[in-house]
C-alpha cells in the first residue's frame, strides 16, 4: 500500500483542511508531517466551523486514526486548548489520535525568541505567526531540542537546561523575558499531553501500510513557504514539499502514491515577502472581501492577487503532483474577466522560471485574460452543471499545468465539493 499526500501549492491557506476532511472517508489513517500551530485549517459542515492547528483534519470523520508525526512541532498549551475544545464537541481523541515520540516540543521561550527575532529584524521581519516555529526547528537542527517522548524521562533537567539557554540568548538580544505564568500553564499542559497515545509513529505507519491500510498525509503551509524552495528568507522553517512527508513520518520515497496539489483560483499570502501577482487595487480588495481573506490563526489581512502559473508549475514540479484540486473559484463567480500570470518579465526578458533572487528583482507578470463565467456556482453539485466559460477556464489551466484538476471546491462547506469524473 502507498501513502497519498495532500499539500498546498501556493503560500498556504489554500483550503487543505476542508479537502482532507472530504477525502478522509477514503482512508484509514490521516497524518500531519510538518509545521505546527502556525497552521490554521478550517473545516465547515452541518452549519459548524472548526479551525484545526496541530490535530489532523481527519479527526471529524468516522473513527480514522489521526497521527501527529515526528516532523511536526507541538505546543502543549495550544494542543490542549485545541484538543479540549474537540473533546467537548464529542470527538473521541483518546481513541483516534496518536502522537509521535519524536515530534519536537515548542517551549514557552521559543515563542519569546520568535518575537525577539522579529523585533531584531525590524522592517525586514518575516511576519511569522509568532508561535515559536522557527526557534523550535532551529533547536531541532542544532540538536538542542526536546521531544514529546522526553516528557516521560527525567524531563525537568532537560527542560531547565534548554530554557536557561534561551533566557541567556534573549538577554543577549536585550530582551527582559517574563514568562512565569506561561511556563506554569505549559508545564501543566504536559500532564494533559501524557495521557495521549504517544507512539513510534514511523513503525506504526509502516505497519499500517504493510497491513494494506491506506494513509493520507496532510501538509501544512504551502510549497512557496518551503524552507528550501520558497521565497527564502520569507518562508516557514520546515519542508512543506512532498519530500517532507517522507522525513516527517518515516515513509520511504517509493511508498508515495498520489500527490494532491491544492491551489486557489487566485492567490493569497500572509506575512511579508515577495508576491509577484499581488494586487493593490480594487480587484485585490474585492477578492479579499468576497473570499473573506483574513488569517484563520492571526486574523491578519491576507494579501490577494491573480493566480500565478509560473509559481504553480514550479510547485507541481517539486512535489510530483498527480492531481490538482482547485479551491474558491466561487470567489470569482461575479468577475467579468479573470487573469492568469503565464510568465514573468524581468529586465525586459521573459521567463517561466521562479527566480532565485525573487525579492531583489522587479518582476512584471505577463497576464492572459480569460472571460469570467458570471454564474453563481455555490449550489452546483456536478460538473455537468459547469458554465461553458468555467469549463474553458479549467481546460486552460489543465493545459498550462499539464496535470488534471480532479476536484473543484465551490464553497467552504464539506458539501460544496465537486469530484470530477
Ligand atoms: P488551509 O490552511 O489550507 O486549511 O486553509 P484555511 O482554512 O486557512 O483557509 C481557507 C479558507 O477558505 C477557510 O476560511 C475555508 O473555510 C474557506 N474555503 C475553503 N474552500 C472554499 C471554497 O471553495 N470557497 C470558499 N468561498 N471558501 C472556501
Ligand atoms: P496553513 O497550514 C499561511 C507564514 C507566516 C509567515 C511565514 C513564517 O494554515 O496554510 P512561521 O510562523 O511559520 O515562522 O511564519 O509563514 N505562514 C503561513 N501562511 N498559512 C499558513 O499555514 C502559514 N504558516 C505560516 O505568515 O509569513
Ligand atoms: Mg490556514
Amino acid at each position: 500500500m502507498k501513502v497519498d499526500v495532500l499539500l498546498g501549492l501556493q503560500w498556504g491557506d489554500e483550503g487543505k483542511g476542508k479537502v482532507v476532511d472530504v477525502l478522509t472517508p477514503r482512508y484509514d489513517v490521516v497524518a500531519r508531517f510538518q509545521g505546527g500551530p502556525n497552521a490554521g485549517h478550517t473545516l465547515e459542515f452541518e452549519g459548524k466551523k472548526y479551525v484545526l492547528r496541530s490535530i489532523p483534519s481527519g479527526i471529524f470523520q468516522q473513527g480514522q486514526t489521526n497521527i501527529i508525526g515526528n516532523g511536526v512541532v507541538l505546543d502543549p498549551v495550544l494542543f490542549r486548548e485545541e484538543a479540549e475544545a474537540l473533546e467537548k464537541s464529542g470527538v473521541d481523541l483518546r481513541k483516534n489520535l496518536k502522537i509521535s515520540k519524536k515530534a519536537h516540543l515548542i517551549l514557552p521561550t521559543h515563542r519569546l525568541l520568535d518575537a525577539a527575532n522579529e523585533r531584531a529584524k525590524g522592517s525586514a521581519k518575516i511576519g511569522t505567526t509568532g508561535k515559536g516555529i522557527g526557534p523550535t526547528y532551529t533547536d531541532k537542527i542544532s540538536r538542542n531540542g526536546l521531544r514529546v517522548g522526553d516528557i516521560f524521562n527525567d524531563f525537568e533537567a532537560k527542560y531547565t537546561k534548554a530554557r536557561d539557554l534561551h533566557v541567556a540568548r534573549l538577554k543577549q538580544m536585550g530582551e527582559n523575558p517574563d514568562f512565569a505564568e506561561l511556563e506554569a500553564k505549559w508545564l501543566d499542559s504536559l500532564e494533559y499531553l501524557r495521557k495521549f497515545d504517544i507512539i513510534d509513529s514511523e513503525y506504526e505507519i509502516n505497519n499500517y501500510l504493510n497491513d494494506n491500510k491506506s494513509v493520507l498525509c496532510e501538509g501544512a503551509q504551502g510549497t512557496m513557504l518551503d524552507v528550501d524552495f520558497g521565497s527564502y528568507p520569507f518562508v516557514t522553517s520546515s519542508n512543506t514539499v512532498c519530500a517532507g512527508a517522507c522525513s516527517g513520518l518515516g515513509v520511504a520515497p517509493n511508498r508515495i502514491g498520489e500527490v494532491f496539489g491544492i491551489f486557489k483560483a487566485y492567490c493569497t499570502r500572509v506575512g511579508s515577502g515577495p508576491f509577484p501577482t499581488e494586487l493593490f487595487d480594487e480587484t485585490g480588495k474585492k477578492i479579499r472581501d468576497i473570499g473573506h481573506e483574513y488569517g484563520a490563526v492571526t486574523g491578519r489581512e491576507r494579501r490577494c492577487g491573480w493566480i500565478d502559473l509560473v509559481a504553480l508549475k514550479y510547485a507541481i514540479m517539486l512535489n510530483g503532483v498527480t492531481q490538482l484540486i482547485m479551491m474558491k473559484s466561487d470567489v470569482l463567480d461575479s468577475f467579468d474577466e479573470i487573469k492568469a500570470c503565464v510568465a514573468y518579465e524581468i529586465d525586459g526578458k521573459i521567463t517561466d522560471r521562479f527566480p532565485f533572487d525573487v525579492e531583489d528583482v522587479e518582476i512584471k507578470p505577463v497576464y492572459k485574460t480569460l472571460p469570467g463565467w458570471k454564474t453563481d456556482m455555490t449550489a452546483i453539485k456536478s460538473e455537468d452543471e459547469f458554465p461553458a466559460a468555467f469549463v474553458d477556464y479549467i481546460k486552460f489551466l489543465e493545459n498550462e499545468l499539464k496535470t488534471p484538476i480532479t476536484i473543484v471546491s465551490v464553497g467552504p462547506d464539506r458539501a460544496q465539493t465537486i469530484v470530477r469524473k
